[in-house]
């Protein structure tokens, strides 16, 4: 059997032989057809995480395919499945073969292939986690979303879309606006030198930045309105001139989603018919599993769009 195995924190993965999976008492045997590469496997993989698993290791925490042995749901059933501790307290979910908890398999509704299933958990539920039960996004508000054509923030931009918002989409780079989801009225905001844009008054920021464009972003944001921190990839820094932050009166929220972890899961099902519907999208870029180690790279840079997904060429 083949799987993805990280032998040393940070050096490029290999495609090779593994032995077989063993049926085991709560588990089920999944025949994987895609495997996602997200920001988490990237931390775990630089040997950045706080409990990360022993090496050898099989990265990976999300991923799709066909049961193929197990109990509740007959073999043959197309599923999704992440948690569990796939991919962060050991073997993960880039390989052949997985044996996946049956608490976290979940039927695949008809209508989403195994590419977006394996990849929507993440983005999607943090999207609509971070405007719904963080931000409490209200019909008719105005919402505006950071890195916007990435795979959160794009989502995000859907979603809030879709809830009756306007929504203003802030990128780094102009050549980022071609990229934004139809009906979202594109904003500049230079990654390298963020200012506070002229005449926006939010009531909702989704930042999915961080770093110098959230502290440009915040003055965005009418007073009493609320702004959602979701990701820092553009800094883990925040300089606040407090007594302007008090007058201000803006709430500044994290958004959690492990500790949100049932809220995602409760919002996957509506998601995922969504997708299913064609009305979501998300943005994805396929890698053969020999590949794992240029998915990663892309993933890491700053001009990459949605996830990337890992799939067998069979
Ligand atoms: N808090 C949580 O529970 C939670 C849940 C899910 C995700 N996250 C985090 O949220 C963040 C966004 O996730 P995502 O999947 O949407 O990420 P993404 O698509 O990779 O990036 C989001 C945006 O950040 C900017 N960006 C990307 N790489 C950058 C870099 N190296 N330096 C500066 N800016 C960069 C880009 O915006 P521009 O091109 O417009 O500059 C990009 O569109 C990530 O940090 C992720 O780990 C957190």
């Amino acid at each position: 059997m083949k799987a993805v195995r990280v032998h040393a924190w940070g050096e490029a993965p290999v495609l090779e032989t593994v032995s077989v999976v063993h049926p085991r008492e709560g588990h089920s045997i999944v025949r994987v057809e895609a495997a996602s590469v997200g920001h988490l496997d990237r931390t775990i993989w630089r040997g950045e995480f706080l409990r990360p698993p022993p090496l050898p290791y099989v990265p990976g925490v999300e991923g799709s395919g066909i049961v193929e042995q197990g109990a509740p749901l007959a073999p043959g059933t197309r599923v999704w499945f992440r948690g569990g501790g796939l991919g962060t307290q050991g073997d993960g979910t880039w390989r052949e073969r997985c044996s996946v908890p049956d608490a976290i398999l979940a039927p695949l509704p008809e209508g989403v292939p195994f590419d977006a299933a394996a990849s929507f958990f993440s983005p999607c539920t943090s999207a609509w986690v971070a405007l719904h039960d963080v931000g409490g996004l209200r019909v008719g508000e105005r919402v505006l979303v950071s890195g916007a054509a990435g795979a959160v923030g794009s989502i995000a931009c859907q979603l809030a879309l879709d809830a009756g918002a306007q929504v203003l989409g802030a990128v780094g780079d102009p050549e980022r606006i071609p990229h934004l989801v139809d009906g979202v009225q594109p904003l500049v905001v230079a990654r390298d030198a963020p200012r506070t844009p002229d005449g926006v008054a939010a009531d909702l920021l989704i930042d999915t930045v961080g770093g110098p464009t959230l502290a440009a972003l915040l003055p965005a944001v009418a007073p009493g309105g609320r702004a959602v921190l979701v990701g820092y990839l553009g800094g883990a820094q925040l300089a606040l001139d407090l007594a302007r932050f008090i007058q201000r009166d803006v709430a500044l929220l994290p958004l959690n989603m492990l500790r949100r972890e049932a809220a995602g899961r409760a919002a996957a099902p509506g998601l995922l018919a969504r997708i299913a519907a064609g009305t979501l999208r998300v943005e994805r870029r396929r890698f053969d599993f020999s590949d794992a180690a240029t998915a990663l790279d892309w993933l890491g840079r700053p001009d990459h769009r949605g996830r990337a997904v890992l799939q067998w060429s069979r």
